[in-house]
């Protein structure tokens, strides 16, 4: 733990800097803390200057071998930064992860029991005679509904085999094909598709502007890309979590480093998974420089109907959990 954090938990925190977070690299607090250091810890000065030279050849070597630091609210942790595809985060197939999420409503219950569907059904065209491919497919809901809705043809990627032999378990239709693939790696035909759909899936994408251009590759051109992410005020902070009061009572829900884009370390579904951060502008530049025009927006909150049923949703309409878009590809 950094000095900042010790002063802090000793009940110190007058002085501190707000601004700045802790780092768990080093000592360098003289920057957070208008206190001397002496004064927080009794460290020697000598060992002060030991510490800030650790400092900057740490820092220097974590240049050097490509890793980045990566600053969170509550915590750094370094992850390598690479091409893309080079961070493909496999979660779903670790046993304990895969048994928390099978019980969730949306696994059990399917997409109606998912608070945003609604939303995202108004977003979607006409799936009539379609050829439809579904990013991040997991049990293959969405992938079954295109087929309620008479699509020609469905493809579902998702990288996780777990979540594929789900899917293919719950679905008896040859006009679904199910691939264990990782979103960064399609390489479908051009205009392969006329909808390509992804539910919350892309958060876990480090590189949405790569894959914006993959999917405009293999649009028809007019085809439409719709997709669901969790809303970057839901993301910006890795705890994923509402500030609370004395007695337990959600305060309100923090939001802090937003510009601040990147892999966070999220707690989901009791365990940790990293989630990317982009602001609503990048997701929507991402699309526009990759040649779509943006037809829709939605950030959903719970219907009257869903209140009525869980009052304990009430909270969700505190602030946006889903950010949804739709875009059309056009003649770029
Ligand atoms: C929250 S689940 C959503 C599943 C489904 N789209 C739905 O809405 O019910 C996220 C899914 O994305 C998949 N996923 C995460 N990262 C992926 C990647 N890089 N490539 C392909 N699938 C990925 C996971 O395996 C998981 O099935």
């Amino acid at each position: 733990m950094c000095a900042r954090r010790e002063a802090q938990d000793a009940g110190d925190s007058s002085d501190l800097e707000a601004e700045n977070g802790p780092c768990s690299v080093c000592m360098l607090t003289e920057k957070t803390l208008k206190i001397p250091l002496r004064e927080v810890h009794g460290l020697d000065p000598r060992i002060v200057s030991a510490r800030i030279l650790v400092h900057f050849m740490v820092d220097f070597l974590i240049k050097l071998t490509g890793r980045v630091v990566v600053q969170c609210n509550v915590r750094r942790y370094k992850m390598k930064r690479g091409g893309f595809g080079s961070m493909k985060q496999n979660k779903y197939d670790d046993p304990g992860f895969f048994a928390n999420y099978s019980q969730m409503a949306r696994s059990i219950g399917g997409l109606d029991a998912a608070g945003e569907w609604p939303a995202f059904r108004a977003l979607l065209p006409k799936l009539r005679d379609k050829n439809v491919l579904d990013l991040g497919c997991g049990f293959g809901w969405h992938c079954r509904y295109a087929r309620e809705r008479q699509a020609r043809s469905v493809v579902g990627v998702d990288l996780s085999e777990k979540m594929i032999a789900r899917a293919r378990e719950s679905t008896n239709d040859s006009a679904i094909e199910y691939r264990q693939l990782a979103i960064e790696d399609i390489d479908f035909p051009a205009g392969e598709f006329d909808v390509v759909f992804s539910s919350l899936a892309l958060h876990y994408v480090e590189r949405f502007d790569l894959v914006c251009r993959k999917v405009h590759h293999c649009l028809v051109l007019g085809g439409t890309f719709v997709l669901s992410v969790e809303h970057p005020v839901f993301t910006a902070l890795a705890a994923q979590d509402w500030y609370y009061g004395q007695h337990g009572e959600r305060l309100h829900w923090p939001v802090d480093h937003y510009q601040d884009e990147g892999p966070r370390q999220a707690r989901f579904l009791d365990h940790d998974v990293v989630k990317y951060h982009r602001t609503v502008a990048t997701h929507l530049k991402a699309l526009l420089d990759a040649g779509f025009t943006i037809t829709k927006l939605s950030e959903p909150q719970p219907t009257r109907e869903m209140l009525d049923k869980h009052p304990e949703m009430r909270d969700e309409t505190r602030r946006p959990m889903f950010l949804l878009i739709a875009a059309v590809k056009n003649g770029k």
